[in-house]
């Protein structure tokens, strides 16, 4: 039996010991008032059994993560016709590049860097009634915890300084791939990148992709077919261009955000996420990585 609580401590140890912790994302104005000295970790097994350590219950933007989520519902909601408007390529950019969408005739390369997931957004804000609540329904739903919601004050920033997204989707709309107006798809996406939730939460939203599609209740949210797609996608691009990276060092399907959290699993075993809000080069969580790294070799426990 591996002691999970041992393994988060001594990560949580080294983790306020690091004096480099990266950049925080100043792009958009809001997160850039956190402080980097955060660290976070959680770690639910397959017994549903929890273990954490640092600011683990602390809420913070989970960002790109949500990208993960929305394509869950849009596999719900119009199945494989969703890989007729997105790709499953890693693109080896970074996620707000958008030279290899003109490239490629307004597909994008996969549905977790920033064009993928709006033409996503898009998808949704055609299919549901109520986009924004609808989502958050089907999130609060999976996690079983009606107390997750958007930061307004994170989408009204994000709105503000998000001059890229909108610029790639205006590309996606002159290449007819964006059926909606660009505000109304945008103000979507800025909600879902603004959803807050703790380390906690996060591991009990991403239980499901460890456990068949079911979440904790045992209810089915994804077919075993739909949620093999979404772990592979997270492994091949969940981390833009240093999936390559993520997969070498810590050998788990996963994905970031800017806001600096992390979500990882190993299929049948656990769900971990951590949350350091200071960024590497690449936008992801600096000691998230290394953390996770820490997890994924004490343990001998990856997919590979
Ligand atoms: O669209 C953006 O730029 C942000 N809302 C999300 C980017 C992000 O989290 C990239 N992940 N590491």
């Amino acid at each position: 039996m591996i002691d999970f609580q041992s393994v988060l401590n001594a990560i949580n140890d080294d983790a306020s010991n690091v004096k480099e912790r990266g950049e925080i994302a100043d792009y958009i104005p809001q997160l850039a008032k956190i402080d980097v000295k955060h660290f976070g970790i959680h770690l639910i097994d397959s017994q549903q059994k929890n273990f954490s350590a640092g600011d683990s219950h602390e809420l913070f933007s989970i960002q790109s993560i949500s990208k993960v989520l929305t394509l869950s519902l849009a596999l719900n909601l119009i199945g494989e016709d969703v890989w007729k408007r997105v790709d499953v390529e890693p693109s080896g950019d970074p996620f707000n590049h958008l030279s290899l969408l003109e490239l490629e005739n307004g597909i994008p390369r996969n549905p977790l860097i920033n064009p993928g997931a709006i033409v996503i957004a898009d998808i949704l804000v055609s299919q549901l009634e109520h986009p924004k609540d609808d989502f958050l329904t089907f999130v609060r739903n999976i996690a079983n915890d009606d107390s997750i919601t958007y930061d307004e004050s994170v989408a009204i920033s994000e709105k503000e300084t998000g001059f890229r997204n909108f610029a790639a989707a205006n590309l996606l709309k002159s290449y007819d791939n964006l059926n909606n107006d660009v505000e109304v798809v945008l103000d979507f996406y800025f909600h879902q990148c603004s959803l807050s939730m703790s380390c906690e939460q996060l591991t009990h939203v991403f239980y499901m992709f460890m456990n068949h599609g079911k979440c904790r209740r045992n209810k089915a949210y994804l077919t075993l077919s739909q949620v093999k797609r979404i772990n592979a996608i997270m492994l091949t691009c969940g981390f833009y261009d240093e999936a390559g990276e993520f997969a070498f060092e810590v050998g788990l399907p996963g994905k970031s955000g800017v806001g600096g959290g992390i979500v990882a699993l190993l299929p049948n075993k656990f769900c971990v996420a951590t949350w350091s809000p200071g960024l590497n080069p690449k936008g992801n969580s600096k000691i998230g990585m290394l953390a996770l790294e820490k997890l994924t070799t004490e343990t001998e426990l990856s997919i590979f």
